[in-house]
């Protein structure tokens, strides 16, 4: 998809479909005021006897309407003018391009953008158009054998802008939001293809891609051998019980200067989870081919890093591998030796992400990271306490928490802060190790949070509990390439920040 600023009249005319809004009771958007008077008043006149309400999400095409140099004419419905906010403004470019994806347009003139939206910027509004455009887009590679549904012709989309200034600002808009748009993409691919394709080493061969593509990006991968070398005892547990390879998998991005202290993103990438010997129940158990969607939305938030050339550094760690049940098994009861020095007892099996990401936390010290975040589809409890609208989001330093969930506020993918802790930690004593894997029921996802707690330590550390929000299931079973958003944006305002 290109998208580009527009402010030449004849380019916006010419579209092969004006997309523009309108609010409720009659009140015309800037853009669909304007056309209104080409169209000898129609647009109102639809309003007057009951057609078209304005009614947010609310779309009506006009097929090669006269007066008007646009082959077509959307009119979408921005709610009440009052209530037009960030989610309206977004709900109302979703409804667009579904819109827009059923007819045979192949470039569109969006004049959204030109709409007021409180505290929105004509960057963020392009911005957005992109990054919506891009998600909504967004086609599942399947492996149906069935005639493939025709993909939609539209291929170009202009912003409107009112000058050379707004044109600026909304091409930088767009050139972020299409970035976002790759990395989800990249990170919802991977996701979605089955757990015998996406296993570990296929994730790794992604990871080397990404370095292939673009040169800023230097990719290493560790293997069985190498694991063993780090004295990674609670990765290699979980491992022990898959005839598939495990695999550590280091991006390193270099943006800013080389002694500048990078980000550190590391993400869970269990490419099956099927408990172990804490084995899951039948149903539903398929949903945990999506528990690597950690490490593929760190690889995603990576993508579009490099292809924005951001003046950071920044480096992403995946420890990917299979949890499975056999001969050879980690068993509960087990104790093993993390890299840390710290020991752990195995209490159940399933409770494998905080064992292989307390491994990889330990890593991320050699890069001597300004901060950590950690990425993991963790724990049913999070799903159990925030649904799947907001990911769980804890953290031992109260400005990255503060950094994160603004990041999540402006990119649509909110967080929503659960605490972390000594009280938590306290819930997963061993008689016979230093720490438990498991904690019991109670405040499950802060307890798994507190395990990792234990590990930060003195780094500025906070963690994203995904499971809820990185998938959906049902009729829109898939991948939803959280938190691709957040990550990115928060990225970009470390870089505005410094
Ligand atoms: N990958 C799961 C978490 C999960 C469960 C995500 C359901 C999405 C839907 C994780 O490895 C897990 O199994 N967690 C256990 C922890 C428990 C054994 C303490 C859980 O949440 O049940
Ligand atoms: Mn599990
Ligand atoms: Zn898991």
């Amino acid at each position: 998809m290109e998208f580009k600023a527009i402010i030449d009249a004849k380019a916006r005319n010419d579209a092969g479909c004006a997309v523009v809004g309108g609010y409720e009771e009659g009140d015309l958007g800037i853009a669909a005021g304007q056309i209104d008077k080409q169209l000898d008043g129609l647009i109102g006149k639809l309003h007057g006897n009951g057609d078209l309400s304005g009614k947010l999400g609310e779309v009506m095409l006009l097929p090669t309407p006269a007066g008007t140099a646009a082959a077509r004419v959307l009119l979408i419905g921005l709610g009440t003018r009052a209530a037009f906010g960030r989610k309206q403004y977004r709900k109302a470019l979703q409804s667009a391009v579904q819109a827009l994806a059923k007819t045979g347009a192949s470039d569109a003139a969006v004049y959204l953008a030109l709409e007021v939206v409180a505290d929105l910027d004509v960057q963020y509004r392009a911005r957005a158009v992109a990054e919506v455009f891009c998600a909504q887009l967004y086609k599942i590679p399947d492996l149906k054998t069935s005639a493939k549904p025709k993909p939609p012709r539209l291929s170009s989309v202009g912003v409107a802008v009112a000058d050379a200034r707004g044109a600026k600002a909304a091409t930088e808009g767009l050139r972020i939001g299409a970035a976002v748009g790759s990395g989800l993409a990249l990170s919802r691919d991977m996701a979605n293809l089955p757990p015998n394709v996406c296993t570990p080493r296929y994730m790794a061969t992604r990871a080397q891609r990404l370095a292939k593509d673009f040169p800023s990006i230097k990719t290493k991968i560790l293997d069985e051998n190498g694991i063993k070398a780090l004295k990674m005892g609670a990765f290699l547990a979980v491992t022990q019980g898959s005839d598939q390879p495990p695999r550590l998998i280091v991006c390193e991005y270099r943006g800013a200067k080389k002694n500048a202290a990078p980000i550190c993103l590391i993400g869970k990438g269990i490419t099956f989870d099927s408990g172990g010997i804490s084995l899951k129940d039948p149903p539903a158990m398929d949903e945990m081919k999506f528990d690597m969607s950690g490490g593929a939305a760190v690889l995603g938030a990576m993508r579009a890093v490099a292809e924005l050339e951001l003046p950071i550094n920044l480096v992403v760690i995946v420890a990917t591998c299979e949890n499975m049940p056999s001969g050879g098994a980690v068993k509960p009861a087990d104790i093993v030796t993390t890299m840390s020095g710290q020991t752990v007892e195995i209490l159940n099996t399933d409770a494998e992400g905080r064992l292989i990401l307390c491994d990889a936390i330990t890593y991320s010290r050699r890069f001597k990271p300004a901060a950590v975040v950690d990425v993991a589809t963790l724990t049913g409890a999070c799903i159990v306490a925030l649904g799947n609208h907001f990911s769980g989001l804890m953290s031992n330093d109260e400005a990255l928490a503060d950094e994160l969930e603004s990041a999540g506020v402006r990119a649509d993918d909110r967080a929503w802060r659960l605490p972390v802790g000594e009280e938590y930690a306290d819930q997963l004593k061993s008689n016979f190790a230093d720490i438990a894997n498991v904690g019991g029921r109670e405040g499950g996802a802060s307890t798994a949070a507190s395990f990792l707690w234990k590990f930060a330590k003195d780094l500025q550390w906070a963690h994203l509990d995904v499971a809820g929000t990185a998938w959906l299931s049902g009729a829109q079973k898939g991948s939803t390439g959280r938190p691709v958003p957040l990550l990115v944006d928060f990225l970009i305002n470390r870089v505005r920040a410094t």
